[in-house]
């Protein structure tokens, strides 16, 4: 049975009569004016995540509607389809389940949710692989022989691995270095190979499918580089992250470690894609990652609507996207260790959300995802603020800060808070009575996302409270989250057009690509 659809529930009516009545001029200035407990009412605390909603241009009201819009989507019910591993990525005709990933092992917990019995056997296939994944990531981490870990993957399979070893570097045990290589372009692998040796490195080929251009393009130059140095020992030295296990058997690594058709790439930190991160932090630390993710699991699944943070967020983007019409949102993370999570962010919004057409692939009269982009605190402020200050359009913005850094250089850490602070207020009160160029509108709004501390469990959190409030947005808008047929067109046409650059003849090309052609051959 399809869900309704979002525009034809009467929820979405009284939305559009709340925001041409009030919403399109709602001030921010007299909100807080005229509700001394805005900033209670609308900040919340979630597992490791506390959030202060207050500067965003909606009311009770319309958050209340926005709830009845949940409602009448039926968003709750496609949320337990998900947690009961029903097949709702249907045009793959395939479950979705990455939450299983971060789900305890039988008997560990009291049974969180009440499906869980339908997916006992993934269950335990999960805790085996996740096993076996952190006993290897314990070996090469005690091996002091190797130096120098180089992933091999791309898209889901680097964004999340990279993000996240960037995000724990406080936790990573020294005496061993991290390279991402993802890009096909040759200067990438080329100088990750200047700067390690074949004794002393080990080589992560990280693919869902095993059949990724550039991964396998990478792999294979890695490979023939490490026997052209004289390397011998494929196995000790190379390891493959994939559910396509025969492929990387027969690209000729022995080490691998698997996962399933029901983890989306954009979704696959938490399985054996994550090895990366378990060598850097340890099997503890990525236990702690995982749990962090399953408390905001819990949460997802049992906090009322009113309190349910990734609710309240996807809601969000669907009030600024469809009503507000604002057509991106930047990502202000106030803390350098956090610079790869708009990167991460994009794939995992964009890729997901970045649909057209409905679950039976008619096309849809709304929007979907925005833009997400963003460069880290304080760094953002010297580039584009501008142009979130007083520009033409309005982008909401969302900070992440963490309240207690785990560097001791006196100083820092206040000036860094009080500037992401300051830009969240300087968005809202504005700067009216300047005029001219020196005129701030305000009304800006924005949401701040505060860390206690960041840690494995923390971050694990973070990013299971993106993956849902992703969920939400897409669900209301009743398209299929979870497929990226977008993605492949563009991979297709670049096969005819390598076999051009190397010499076949090109028939029916475009003017253009045609042109590009002639320049590039002469
Ligand atoms: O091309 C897009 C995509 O399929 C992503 O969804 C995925 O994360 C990435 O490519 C890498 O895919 P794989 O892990 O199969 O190499």
């Amino acid at each position: 049975m399809p869900r309704p659809r979002c525009d034809q529930t009467p929820a979405w009516g009284a939305l559009q009569e709340a925001f041409a009545d009030a919403g399109h001029a709602f001030d921010l200035r007299t909100a807080f004016a005229q509700d001394p407990q805005r900033f209670e009412s609308f900040s919340q605390d979630a597992p490791h995540v506390f959030a202060d909603l207050s500067k965003n241009l909606l009311d009770a009201a319309t958050e209340r509607l926005l709830f009845d819009l949940a409602r009448q989507c039926e968003l709750l019910q496609h949320r337990d389809a998900m947690f009961a591993g029903q097949a709702i990525n249907a045009t793959e005709q395939r479950a979705v389940m990455h939450w299983l990933l971060r789900y305890p092992a039988a008997g560990q917990h009291q049974q969180a949710h009440s499906d869980i019995n339908s997916v006992a056997t993934e269950l335990t296939q999960v805790h085996a692989t996740l096993a076996a994944m952190l006993a290897y990531a314990e070996t090469v981490r005690a091996d002091a022989a190797i130096t120098d870990v180089v992933n091999i993957g791309i898209g889901g399979s680097d964004l999340g691995p990279q993000m996240a070893v960037l995000a724990l570097d406080e936790f990573v045990t020294p005496g061993k270095r991290f390279h991402f290589v993802s890009n096909v372009d040759g200067h990438e692998l080329a100088a990750v190979l200047r700067r390690v040796q074949p004794h002393s490195t080990l080589f992560l080929i990280a693919s869902k499918t095993f059949t990724t251009t550039e991964t396998m393009t990478n792999a294979a130059s890695a490979k023939r580089w490490f026997e052209a140095q004289g390397g011998t020992d494929v196995a000790r030295h190379f390891c493959a992250l994939t559910t396509n296990v025969a492929a990387a058997q027969a690209f000729g690594v022995r080490t691998t470690f698997g996962f399933w058709d029901w983890v989306g790439g954009r979704y696959s930190m938490w399985s054996a894609i994550g090895l990366p991160i378990a060598i850097a932090i340890g099997a503890q630390g990525f236990r702690d990652l995982l749990a962090g993710a399953f408390e905001m699991d819990q949460h997802f699944c049992s906090a009322p609507l009113e309190q349910n943070l990734p609710v309240r967020l996807g809601l969000l983007d669907v009030w600024y996207r469809n009503f507000h019409g604002f057509t991106s949102r930047s990502i202000a993370p106030y803390h350098s260790a956090l610079r790869r999570l708009p990167a991460y962010l994009q794939q995992l919004e964009m890729e997901s959300n970045g649909k057209r057409v409905d679950m039976a692939g008619q096309a849809l009269p709304y929007d979907t995802a925005p833009v997400l982009w963003g460069e880290p605190g304080t760094n953002g402020q010297h580039a584009y603020f501008q142009m979130l200050h007083q520009g033409t359009e309005v982008v909401p913005v969302e900070f992440v800060a963490v309240k207690t850094p785990r560097h001791t250089l006196a100083g820092h850490h206040n000036k860094l808070l009080a500037n992401g602070v300051a830009q969240a207020q300087a968005l809202m009160v504005g700067q009216i009575d300047a005029g001219g160029h020196r005129h701030f509108p305000g009304n800006r709004p924005s949401t701040f996302l505060l860390l206690n501390e960041l840690t494995p469990t923390s971050l694990g959190a973070l990013i299971a409270l993106q993956e849902h409030r992703v969920f939400v947005s897409g669900a209301i808008w009743g398209i299929n989250s979870f497929d990226q047929w977008g993605v492949e067109l563009g991979k297709v046409l670049a096969k005819g057009i390598e076999a051009a650059l190397g010499g076949a003849e090109a028939t029916g090309l475009d003017g253009s690509t045609r042109g590009l052609l002639q320049r590039l051959a002469t």
